[in-house]
């Protein structure tokens, strides 16, 4: 029989609106999920993201904190999502951003962080136009979680509604 599996103990201030009330979803067979896989569940208009992290499974929303792409599609290297649009990496267990997208950005606290470029690229400038500079106030938002539990070796959700 399986080892039952760990479950990621994500900060409680960081519960998704909805989510403490919510009812119990089965979301999946844990065995299904290995170590390191990051796999999208939708509900209706909620597109989840399961991750399987070296501290355990843990259940956000599927779209980036910063302009919502779909960190599925990511890669996740331990604790540490990374987003596919613009190299914004965000902490699973902290709900913390480890890295600023290249756009740069407002942090979770209204904090201003300047554009970069990868190693190679061009410097990017600091803001002027109308879409640049929406791109600067734009505030990435620390991520919400969903809690989960295991029942029988099925992985089951608490969702809003
Ligand atoms: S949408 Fe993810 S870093 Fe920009």
């Amino acid at each position: 029989m399986s080892a039952v599996p760990v479950l990621l103990d994500f900060p409680p201030g960081l519960v998704a609106a909805g989510a403490a009330d919510g009812s119990w979803r089965r979301l999946a067979v844990a065995d299904d999920l290995p170590p390191g896989s990051l796999t999208r569940f939708t509900f209706g208009d909620l597109d989840l993201l399961l991750a399987h992290t070296s501290m355990g499974m843990c259940l956000t929303d599927d779209r980036c904190p910063h302009m919502a792409a779909p960190l599925s599609m990511g890669s996740l290297d331990e604790c540490k999502v990374a987003c596919p649009l613009h190299r914004g990496e965000f902490d699973l267990a902290s709900g913390e951003t480890v890295q600023f997208p290249t756009t740069g950005g407002l942090d979770a606290d209204g904090a201003y962080h300047a554009p970069w470029a990868p190693a190679g690229s061009p410097d990017k400038p600091e803001p002027t136009d109308l879409k640049a500079r929406a791109r600067a106030g734009t505030r990435i938002r620390r991520l919400r979680y969903y809690p989960l539990r295991v029942r029988d070796g099925i992985i089951e959700a608490r969702l809003p509604g």
